[in-house]
């Protein structure tokens, strides 16, 4: 949606510095047309509608076609975005794209996605910090803008999961869905600033949600591919508890760092994995699940594209408003987390 600009003054950001800010001046997104619902998985593995819906709260999600790939999607939220800013392509400094499921190895799909939205002039790479990857590329971005190294920043999270999903992997399958969102960052005074974005890791949990398989530890082989490595592995249990407490701490440093009260907090944007960390994060923060945007029953988990479709979802169906104070926080694999608060 076209995000019309505002007085912007930005009192609490410890970022801010001489007079620049970092602003989301449009936000696109994107999903497949392909909706596979609760019922459908039932059919390929031992599951149910029920206990999807009970134990996550996702009804359906969306899954790209065989000729549709991570870059094509991630170009598709960007020209959404740019066009939303009035910004042309040749406009971009640089793209960043996080991702963990690129459309190869190298080169990366920021640099696709510079050939296919012709973004001639930008500079391109990918970050990894898979369901956190958004709010990684946000900081990353916010701090090429507030240096002064770059004026126009394209940053985008989307993935295609369903091609590192096991669709014989009941535990997992039914979890993911495919996607991407973008967000065009500029030093706009008067425009949706950043007031902070934080970032945390604790790579000692590394293999409790990985892909082992692909890199040099396990090249592909006939061994690797008939051993499953090439897919995703995750400890339900133990990745549930460490999204509860990474997340709390993530949303309480960004407050603590714009010396803001939960309660001033329209809207909270959470990584969209499941209802039930979203409610446990809820009560531990104290606050109603009213106040977070949920999408999740459609999409289901689409990694570093969850909180930009979220967040572009939420301007649409006008849960914030000019002015409003808006949390973003994530976590995923390796273990990585963190949390965002714009003013909008
Ligand atoms: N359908 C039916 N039964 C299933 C399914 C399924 N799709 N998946 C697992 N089960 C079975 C298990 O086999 C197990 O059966 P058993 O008792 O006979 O062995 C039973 O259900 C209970 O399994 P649990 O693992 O105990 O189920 P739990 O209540 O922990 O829920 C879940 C599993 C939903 C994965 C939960 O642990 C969770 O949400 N974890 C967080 C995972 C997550 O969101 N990851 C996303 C990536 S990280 C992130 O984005 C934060």
């Amino acid at each position: 949606m076209i995000l019309p600009p505002r007085k912007f003054t930005n009192p609490r950001s410890k970022h801010n510095f001489q007079g620049r800010t970092c602003s989301i001046i449009s936000v696109g997104s994107y999903v497949p047309s392909r909706v596979v619902t609760n019922q459908q998985l039932a059919v390929i593995v031992n599951t149910s509608d029920e206990w999807i819906t009970t134990r996550t709260g996702i009804k359906e999600r969306r899954i790209a076609g065989k000729g549709e790939f991570t870059s094509d999607m991630a170009a598709r939220a960007a020209t959404k975005a740019l066009e939303r800013a009035r910004i042309s392509p040749d406009q971009v400094d640089l793209i960043i794209v996080a991702t963990i499921t690129p459309d190869m190895p190298f080169p990366s799909t920021a640099c696709l996605v510079q050939q296919k939205i012709g973004a001639k002039r930008a500079a391109a790479f990918d970050l990894k910090a898979a369901c956190s990857g958004f709010i990684y590329a946000l900081e990353v971005g916010q701090q090429f803008i507030m240096s002064r190294t770059y004026d126009t920043v394209l940053v985008i999270g989307a993935e295609k999961l369903s091609s590192i999903v096991n669709w014989s992997d009941r535990n997992t399958c039914v979890l993911f869905g495919d996607g991407a969102g973008a967000a065009v960052l500029q030093n706009r005074p008067n425009s949706h600033g950043l007031l902070t974005a934080c970032m945390g890791a604790d790579g000692s949990q590394a293999d409790v949600l990985c892909q082992p398989g692909g890199g040099c530890r396990i090249p592909v082989s006939h061994e690797s591919l008939a051993a499953g490595m090439h897919y995703l592995r995750m400890d339900g249990k133990e990745t549930y508890k460490n999204a509860v407490t990474g997340m709390c701490s993530a949303a309480q440093e960004a407050l603590r760092r714009c010396n803001l009260d939960i309660s001033q907090i329209k809207l909270i944007v959470p990584h969209q994995a499941n209802m039930r960390i979203i409610q446990a994060v809820a009560d531990r923060l104290k606050v109603s699940t009213d106040q977070f945007f949920i999408n999740l029953q459609k999409y289901g988990n689409t990694s570093a594209a969850s909180v930009a479709i979220a967040l572009d979802e939420a301007l649409h169906a006008k849960r914030i408003e000019r002015g409003d104070l808006v949390l973003m926080v994530v976590f995923g694999g390796g273990f990585t987390w963190g949390a965002a608060i714009i003013e909008w």
